[in-house]
């Protein structure tokens, strides 16, 4: 029995049907993001619906419905899919998905799905290609035109020519699908220091060169092992400054403690409280950070967790200027130490950018701090010894991390590459566990334009000093960092 096409597809038992199918198809995972209507059943609409419908239904013919028959149909999950004539036309909310191999021995007309890159997108859906929406409206293709922070050109030339560039390059999945923009200003987030700080003039050290190894890690210094930290994340948070600023806190606590008080400092605290002048998530000074632990001091990370990373948010400021850990409650939870006032350090000091007097510093004092420069290059570092590769075009941020040691890696020809070990903050699956070989000597990407270093407060300070009170800081120092090696 025949009808008039008009008829078709207005009976309410059929959209019933084909509503039902809408969220069948949902179900099934196709990309499909605005509620499809039934005209955005075109073919091609349901390639996940695997399965016999109208080949079942043949018969002893071999043929599908000639001409438009509505009880030409199959059942299909709770409704009917139909295999008649009517199902020639470009838009078919009810056809059973094998239509047109069956009936008509090839694929579906694509007349409403789009095409890049040879992958299919259906119309009123979208897919990601890399960190670029491409959405397709009835076939025609609106994409995103953004750099990708993760840019596969830029992986295979440097994988291409490791003896040229120095390291290799990977993909990593958690920058993969991220604007450029996304990561270069919330994985880095170090505001270049104040220009009083940059005029700061370095302490006068005097590095005995023969002392100075061709290697060092911090991490395995004998009186040292076990308080040199580990590689944190700061997430999607641009709080690097907190982190490096922190890390080179904690590991100096711990070094000068003996391991008395060996703590993970809480950036929450500093990104949530230390906000005159800073911009939290979107970057800060290192140098107001460390005036900030002078005068009043960081809870442990257990007493305020980092949540930054995950929110993108700054919670409130929870610690009041002026609390001890006492009165706050928190859980002291690693350091040994039953410490009433919060984690406070002596202000910080310059070191001039000379690779010996950095070394010096790093093996007598423990890890420094050092800004840099990141380029983009740097979100697909794996292994080896860094150095901006000059491929990718986006300009430069300000970044800060923290320096544990140095050494020289054998390139298998000429001369062997110097190179800085550095602590970031992308956690320990980015580069090697975390930490990244940086050219050493060249002020590559500015590692060696500023450097800082700090002494921590212990626990007993008050006690040791005896309420005296030392003289000019910087004489202080050099007195102290002198007797410190001899
Ligand atoms: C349906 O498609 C077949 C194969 O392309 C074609 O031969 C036939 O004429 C079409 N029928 C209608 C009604 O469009
Ligand atoms: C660390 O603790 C031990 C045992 O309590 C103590 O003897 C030592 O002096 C402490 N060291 C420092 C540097 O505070
Ligand atoms: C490193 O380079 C920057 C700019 O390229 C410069 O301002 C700075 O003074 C240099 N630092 C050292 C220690 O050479």
């Amino acid at each position: 029995m025949t009808q008039s096409p008009a008829k078709r597809g207005s009976g309410g038992w059929r959209c019933v049907g084909v509503v039902t199918w809408a969220a069948l198809v949902g179900l099934v995972g196709v990309a499909l993001m605005p509620p499809l209507t039934a005209a955005q059943y075109g073919p091609g609409t349901y390639p996940d619906i695997q399965g016999d419908y109208c080949r079942k239904r043949l018969g002893p013919s071999g043929r599908c419905c000639p001409g438009r028959y509505d009880d030409c149909s199959v059942p299909i999950r709770g409704t009917l899919c139909y295999c008649d004539q009517f199902c020639n036309r470009s838009v078919n909310p009810d056809c059973c998905p094998d239509y047109w191999e069956v009936c008509l021995g090839g694929p579906p007309p694509l007349t409403h799905a789009c095409n890049k890159d040879g992958v299919n997108i259906i119309s009123g859906t979208y897919k990601m290609f890399n960190c670029n929406k491409c959405t397709c409206h009835n076939g025609r293709l609106d994409c995103e035109d953004d750099a990708c922070l993760v840019d596969e050109k830029v992986i295979s030339q440097v994988n291409a020519d490791p003896r040229r560039y120095g390291w290799t390059a990977t993909k990593y999945s958690e920058f993969w699908g991220r604007k450029a923009q996304d990561g270069m200003v919330l994985r880095t987030g170090t505001l270049n220091p104040e220009a009083l700080s940059m005029r700061m003039y370095p302490i006068l050290l005097r590095p005995d060169l023969r002392r100075i190894p061709r290697q060092f890690d911090a991490r395995y210094k004998m009186e040292w092992r076990g308080k040199i930290s580990q590689v944190r994340d700061q997430g999607w948070c641009g709080a690097s400054w907190a982190f490096s600023t922190l890390g080179v806190a904690q590991d100096r606590l711990a070094v000068e403690s003996q391991g008395n008080e060996s703590v993970t400092l809480s950036p929450q605290h500093l990104l949530s409280c230390d906000r005159r002048g800073q911009s939290g998530c979107k970057g800060g000074h290192v140098d107001r950070a460390w005036q900030y632990l002078r005068r009043i001091g960081v809870v442990n990370e257990g007493c305020f967790l980092y949540e930054s990373g995950t929110s993108g948010k700054v919670p409130k400021c929870r610690i009041p200027r002026g609390a001890n850990l006492m009165n706050l409650r928190c859980a002291n939870d690693e350091a040994v130490y039953k410490r009433r006032e919060m984690y406070r350090m002596e202000p910080a000091y310059r070191i001039s950018g000379k690779e010996e007097d950095i070394q010096w510093e790093i093996m007598t004092g423990g890890p420094v701090q050092a800004m840099m420069k990141v380029y983009k290059d740097l979100f697909m570092y794996e292994r080896g010894v860094y150095a901006a590769s000059g491929l990718t075009r986006e300009e430069p941020v300000s970044h800060s991390v923290r320096l544990i040691g140095w050494g020289e890696e054998d390139t298998g020809y000429g001369q062997p590459t110097k190179y800085w070990l550095a602590a970031n903050s992308w956690g320990q699956g980015w580069g090697e566990n975390g930490f990244f070989k940086i050219r050493r000597g060249y002020n590559e990407s500015d590692i060696e334009t500023f450097v800082l270093a700090v002494r921590a407060r212990l626990n007993d300070y008050d006690r040791r000093l005896g309420g005296r009170r030392r003289a000019g800081r910087h004489t202080h120092r050099r007195h102290h960092s002198s007797k410190r090696h001899h």
